[in-house]
C-alpha cells in the first residue's frame, strides 16, 4: 500500500497545485490513499466547506488541520465530516473543543488506518492546547489501527525531533508540519518513517507562502501580530509518499516540485 501525504495546502496557488498534481501521482505512483494537511487552504487560514470539496475532488481521502483551523465560519460543518481531523490536544476551555476530534480510525479496504493530530507544544497557541506528549500516551493507549500515521503540527525541530526519538517504534510514521520548508531528513527507524517537515504547497515566490511584504514588514518593524496573506505565484507541490508490506513502512520518500 502506497499512501501519499501533502504538506500544509496554502491558499488558492496550493489549490492549483494539488489540483495539476495529485491525480496524476496518484496514477503514476500507483497510490492507494492521499492525506493532506489543509490547515492554511483558504486565504492562508483554515479551510472552508467550498474548497474542502474542491480538494476532495482532485483527489484527497483525508485531512488534517493545525493551529489555523478555526478561522473559518463554517469550519464546525467541515469538521463534522468523517474525513478529517484537527489538533487532539486541545484545552477544556477551548471555545471549539466540543468539534470534531482529533484521532481517527477509518477502514480502508480491510487495513484499519489511524490518522492523529497534535499541535507541539512550542507553538505559540498554548492557550488552546494541552501536552500534546501525555495526549499522545493516552490516544496510544485505545489505538488498536494497523497503520498508524501522525501529523505533528510545531514549531521547533527540537520538539519534533523529541517526539519522534519518543514515540518511533510505536506508530507508524510520525510527519511533521506547520514550520512550511521541507527538511531533507527523511528515514525510517524502528519501523517508524520520519520527516522534520513535509513542507509547504503553495506559493513558491512568497514567505512560507505567503506575500512578503507583510513578513518582512513584520522582521523590520518588529510587528508582533500580521495579517498571514497566501502570495499568488507560481506554485511548489510539498509532499511524501510512505509505502506499507504487511502493514509496516518500508520506504518514505520526498517530493518538492516547482511550477514551471
Ligand atoms: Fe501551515
Ligand atoms: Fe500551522
Amino acid at each position: 500500500m502506497k499512501i501519499l501525504f501533502i504538506g500544509d495546502i496554502s491558499g488558492e496557488d496550493g489549490i492549483r497545485a494539488v489540483k495539476d498534481n495529485v491525480k496524476n501521482i496518484i496514477k503514476k505512483e500507483k497510490i492507494d490513499y492521499v492525506i493532506a494537511n489543509a490547515e492554511n487552504t483558504t486565504k492562508g487560514r483554515g479551510l472552508n466547506f467550498t474548497d474542502y470539496n474542491k480538494l476532495k475532488d482532485y483527489g484527497i481521502n483525508f485531512f488534517t488541520m493545525g493551529n489555523h483551523t478555526w478561522k473559518e465560519k463554517d469550519c464546525k460543518i467541515v469538521l463534522s465530516h468523517e474525513d478529517i481531523v484537527r489538533p487532539a490536544n486541545l484545552n477544556k476551555d477551548f471555545e471549539f473543543f466540543d468539534v470534531g476530534v482529533g484521532s481517527k480510525e477509518i477502514n480502508f479496504k480491510g487495513t484499519k488506518i489511524r490518522i492523529t493530530n497534535l499541535l507541539g507544544k512550542s507553538l505559540n497557541f498554548r492557550e488552546m492546547q494541552t501536552n500534546p506528549f501525555l495526549k499522545m500516551d493516552e490516544i496510544l493507549k485505545e489505538d488498536k489501527s494497523d497503520i498508524h500515521i501522525v501529523d505533528f503540527h510545531s514549531e521547533t525541530t527540537s520538539e519534533k525531533n523529541a517526539f519522534f526519538l519518543n514515540y518511533k517504534g510505536k506508530v507508524d510514521a510520525i510527519l511533521c508540519t506547520h514550520t512550511h520548508v521541507q527538511t531533507a531528513d527523511e528515514k525510517i527507524r524502528d519501523k517508524t518513517a520520519y520527516i522534520t517537515d513535509v513542507g509547504m504547497t503553495g506559493s513558491e515566490s512568497g514567505i512560507i507562502g505567503a506575500k512578503p511584504e507583510t513578513i518582512i514588514k513584520m522582521f523590520r518593524e518588529e510587528i508582533q501580530f500580521f495579517k498571514l496573506l497566501p502570495n499568488l505565484d507560481k506554485y511548489q507541490f510539498s509532499a511524501v509518499i510512505l509505502e506499507f508490506k504487511n502493514n509496516e513502512v518500508i520506504n518514505i520518500k520526498r517530493i518538492l516540485k516547482y511550477e514551471k
